[in-house]
Parts: structure tokens; sequence; C-alpha cells
């Protein structure tokens, strides 16, 4: 989760979410080097002393600040939509989580597992303990197996939501009538928080996300000590 002056992008817990952040420095890296550049020139034009009074036409010039642009453009584009296909390829998943959005809470499915089922509430601020996280803990958290594909499944019972955990790289929208699908793969075990990122209403910020990772064998033992309940 993000902690006291954490201005960047957290740290990522999935492939993909460090492929985001290596896309992320590349293409600032080139914002950097044209605002510079643009910069330098734009600066350099108060020093202007009007050498070139009867410089009408550049042909080469305007060839060169046309195509060397479309060049650069191209640097961004083909890295982007190489990671927005590689964030809709789903591998095998061997858990599928089902997450439904409602006013506000969410609720969660595992559809794999006889359908367990419960809801996941936000801890009021009053009812918080002393090692709690203010409007970020929840009653019932998203248990998951660490090194393992899993397929989440967002949808929403009345208003649109979003599924939201920076860390993992996941942002799903959850609309009604609609079954949205991505994927994510966590590489640690670790508590991630994540929160609704659609306007939905008066306590849409109250609505937080908590997956807690565990080893397989530990997933596998939650699993079965609920199946059985
Ligand atoms: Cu649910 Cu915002």
């Amino acid at each position: 989760m993000s902690t006291w002056a954490n201005l960047g992008v957290q740290d990522s817990a999935s492939p993909l979410m460090e492929q985001l952040i290596f896309f992320h420095d590349h293409a600032l890296l080139i914002l950097v080097m044209i605002t510079v550049l643009v910069g330098y020139l734009m600066f350099m034009l108060f020093f202007n002393n009007y050498i070139n009074r009867f410089l009408l036409h550049g042909q080469l010039i305007e060839m060169i600040w046309t195509i060397l642009p479309a060049i650069i453009l191209l640097f961004i584009a083909l890295p982007s939509l190489r990671l927005l296909y590689l964030l809709d390829e789903i591998n095998e998943p061997s858990v599928t989580l089902k997450s439904i959005g409602h006013q506000w809470y969410w609720s969660y499915e595992y559809s794999d597992f006889n359908n367990i089922e419960f809801d996941s509430y936000m801890i009021p601020t009053n009812e918080l303990s002393m090692d709690g996280f203010r409007l970020l803990d929840v009653d019932n958290r998203v248990i998951l197996p660490m090194n393992s594909q899993i397929r989440i499944l967002v949808t929403a019972a009345d208003v649109i939501h979003s599924w939201t955990v920076p860390a993992l790289g996941v942002k799903v929208d959850g609309t009604p009538g609609r079954l949205n699908q991505t994927n994510f793969f966590i590489t640690r075990p670790w508590l991630f928080y994540g929160q609704c990122s659609e306007i939905c209403g008066a306590n849409h910020s109250f609505m937080p996300i908590v997956i807690e990772s565990v080893p397989v064998n530990y997933f596998i033992k939650w699993i079965s000590n609920n199946v059985n309940s």
C-alpha cells in the first residue's frame, strides 16, 4: 500500500504491474527529453537577433520536424499496444474469484470451491484496532494463493464500481449486467490494498479491497476449512 511521502507508483507484486512500471518510466523519459528540447528552443527564441529576415520557406526542416515526432510516437505506441494485449491474455488460471460491487461494499464468490461467498465491508474508524489502517481495512479479506494464475470476474449489482488494486496492476470496472474479466499473478505473500475507482455514490471512498496473498498450501487449508463449515 501507499504510505507517507510515497508520491510515485507502488512496488509491483505481479509481472504485469512490473511491465506497466517499465512502460511508464519509458514514456516519462521520452516526455522529459521532448520537454527539455522544446523548453530550450523556446527560451532561446528570446535571444533571436533576426539573422534570417528574408527566409520564407524550408522544405527540409519542415520534413524533419514532421517525420521525427511521428517516429518518436511510434516508440511509445508499439510498446503500449504490446502491453495492452498482454494485459488481456489469460493463462490457464488455477483459481477464479468473482467480485461484485454493491453500494457500498464488495462481495466475493469462489465459484470453484462449492461457491464460497462473503461480503467485505470497510471497518469504520470508531471500530478500528490500533494496528488497523483507517478507511482501508475490511472485515473479511480476500484470500488468494501466491505464485498462481488468478482469474478475476468483476460485475456490479447496482451502479458502476471499479475493482482496483494498484500493486497488482488490476483495474476493472464492475458494470451491472456485464461480466468483466482479467487475470493476475501475485509474486509474494503480502497484504494488498485497493479501492473502488468509479464515482459510485455517497460512500464511494469507503469500499476498500484487501487481498491477503498466502502460500498455496495455506490457501488450500483456508478454502477446505470454509467448504466444510
Ligand atoms: Cu464503488 Cu466507487
